[in-house]
């Protein structure tokens, strides 16, 4: 039998592939009707071991908008991890039940270890402070809806760059399209990995940190707000130290581009102020939304099926 294919990392797909996704998404969003049975008689696991709001249920909602099924559970409470079974163990026992897994677990690495128990295809919906692969999916399908292309942006990433792991699959992504800058933006303690910063260097995408979102405003195509990863933090005190240091509100939108966009993977706690929300360049709402069906077109690649011309 052909080894399944597994999305563990943004870098598993060439940058045709997610071209091709892109495209698939933006299908699906002009015509669902065309793809409303396609999966009919196949099933999607969802195995979170940490909380989840946007991945699980999009997931879940993409199969189900594809006429497939779901089963899964939402926390490893409600299964045997509880009792001290393995993630190998686990993944062993449920390929034999579905088509496709899709899973979220806090340890960096955990989605490697399941793919190689299973001959379903897994993909990655988050490993600790490591890879988010379809969020990054997400991000790129938002920003060519929002702004028509890849290329020549100038890209904000603001808060919390050393554990958002959305943000390092996103400079990931990015730098396979041309002309695009990077503006970090975050306080000392949190500042982009290095390992990052190499590759930027070695595909001589130009980067500069600063301290304050309100000295590169104006510079920007793409805000990318993140949330400061209290469940990352050894200790209460420095996660209460650093929270709170860079809140995005009206004021601060006062110099920015007409047309530059805010995305946030979500869940925000108080870095974007309500009162941005109708803003008409806050985008992260509509990013949520195309989270599912940049990940029906994931399942529909990664199960093997096309739409029939
Ligand atoms: N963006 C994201 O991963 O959200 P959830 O944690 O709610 O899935």
């Amino acid at each position: 039998m052909e080894a399944p294919r597994n999305i563990i990392n943004i870098t598993d797909l060439s940058t045709e592939e997610i071209d091709e996704l892109i495209g698939v998404a933006q299908d699906i969003m002009a015509n669902p009707a065309d793809y409303q049975d396609i999966c009919h008689g196949k099933q999607l696991a969802t195995l979170f071991f940490e909380p989840s709001t946007r991945t699980r249920l999009s997931f879940e909602s993409a199969m189900l908008s594809l006429g497939g099924a779901t089963l899964g559970f939402s926390e490893a409470q409600s299964s045997s991890a509880s009792k001290g079974e393995s993630v190998s163990d686990t993944i062993r026992v449920v390929g034999n039940y579905v088509d496709i897994i899709a899973m979220r677990h806090p340890k960096e690495g955990a989605p490697i270890a399941a793919a190689m128990k299973t001959v379903v295809p897994i993909i990655n919906a988050g490993d600790g402070g490591h890879f988010h692969p379809t969020q990054t999916l997400t991000d790129l399908l938002t920003i060519k809806r929002q702004k028509g292309t890849l290329e020549g942006l100038t890209i904000g990433l603001c808060g919390d760059l050393k554990f958002g792991r959305t943000v390092h699959s996103l400079v990931a992504a990015m730098l396979r399209y041309k002309g695009v800058k990077f503006v970090l933006i975050s306080p000392d303690e949190l500042k982009m990995p290095d390992y990052v910063k190499e590759e930027m260097d070695e595909a001589g995408a130009p980067w500069k940190e600063v301290a304050h979102m309100e000295d590169v405003m104006p510079e920007l195509d793409i805000l990318y707000m993140t949330r400061i990863q209290k469940e990352r933090f050894f200790n209460e005190e420095d996660y209460l130290r650093l929270k709170g240091t860079f809140i995005l509100n009206r004021a601060k939108l006062k110099t920015a581009k007409e047309d530059m966009i805010i995305l946030h993977p979500l869940p925000r706690v108080d870095e974007i102020s309500v009162d941005v929300d109708d803003d008409p360049r806050a985008m992260y709402f509509t990013q949520a939304l195309c989270g599912k069906y940049i990940r029906m077109a994931l399942i529909l690649k990664l199960l093997g099926i096309r739409k029939e011309a």
